[in-house]
């Protein structure tokens, strides 16, 4: 790989299944003009029930991946693994490494009545991390987390709207109800794919919050300073045209149809 970054290098997306498309769909939108490569580790899904120990090394593996296709920049769309790995990441790649995590300070200012729900996973919610974000930016309200233990496998299948995803979902957000939340934190990049289950069961009157917007717009803040924004290509000939690579390391016979539901377009998806 060459030493230096440089702009026309495409970006790699991480996640540890198809949750981080939710990002990725962010990131096409703000930066049209990007070469993307998204890797799946749909194998090892979920990484929520997984030890931090476990998690780093599969993040390294897919980042050793995305790294040796010379990606100038990696965005860890994971909450769970952002907050087990990116330290060890950072350490192991000079590139830009982006993560993210649930959306508690936004979530604390957009409640009018004090009390925030964090639907995560157990991962996340167990996490060094999540108790600073905590700690920063949860004093003054009351903070009413939830696991979500199976809805991730849920979305890994693509099924968004079953019976049984509906009735986890209503599981899980009717305590956070019933403490009283009026703000919801979406902490796990596959949940925004729910989001219509989980608005039918919390009403209209809730605000629901995703960190994927922020973190396309911390991604591009990071290239402008860095002098990597892909110039613009839309008048290049089109096999010059930006492109999107989706790779997976998924078992099941649908991934490649899951994959295209939740992108929304036809895609052909390589196998790791
Ligand atoms: N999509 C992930 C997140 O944002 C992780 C889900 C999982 O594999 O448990 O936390």
């Amino acid at each position: 790989m060459p030493s230096q970054p440089i702009s026309s290098q495409a970006i790699g997306v991480l996640d540890s299944g198809v949750g981080g498309i939710s990002v990725l769909k962010h990131i096409h939108a703000l930066l049209p003009h990007e070469n993307l490569m998204y890797v799946a580790d749909s194998k090892y899904a979920p990484y929520g029930n997984k030890t931090p120990e476990e998690i780093t090394a599969r993040c390294m593996t897919i980042a050793d991946f995305l790294i040796a296709q010379h990606v100038k920049a990696l965005v860890v769309a994971c909450n769970t693994a952002t907050a087990a790995a990116i330290g060890a990441m950072r350490e192991t790649y000079s590139v830009p490494i982006i993560g993210m995590e649930p959306a508690v300070k936004p979530a604390a200012k957009a409640s009018k009545n004090g009390v925030i729900g964090v639907l995560a996973t157990v991962g996340t919610l167990k996490s060094a991390q999540f108790a600073a974000l905590l700690e920063s930016y949860g004093r003054n309200v009351k903070v009413v987390t939830q696991a979500c233990v199976g809805l991730v496998e849920c979305i890994e299948r693509g099924e968004l709207d079953t019976p049984n995803t509906k009735a986890l979902i209503r599981q899980y957000c009717v305590p956070l109800l019933a403490e009283g939340a009026d703000a919801i934190v979406l902490g796990c990049t596959h949940y925004p794919f729910v989001v219509d289950a989980i608005r039918d069961v919390v009403g209209e009157k809730i605000s629901l919050i995703d960190t994927g917007a922020a973190v396309a717009k911390q991604l591009k803040r990071q290239l402008e300073e860095k002098g990597l924004l892909s110039i613009s290509k839309q008048k290049a000939p089109s096999n010059q045209k930006p492109k999107v690579h989706f790779w997976t390391n998924s078992e099941a016979e649908n991934a490649e149809q899951v994959t295209e539901k939740l992108w929304g377009k036809h895609v052909e998806e390589h196998r790791l």
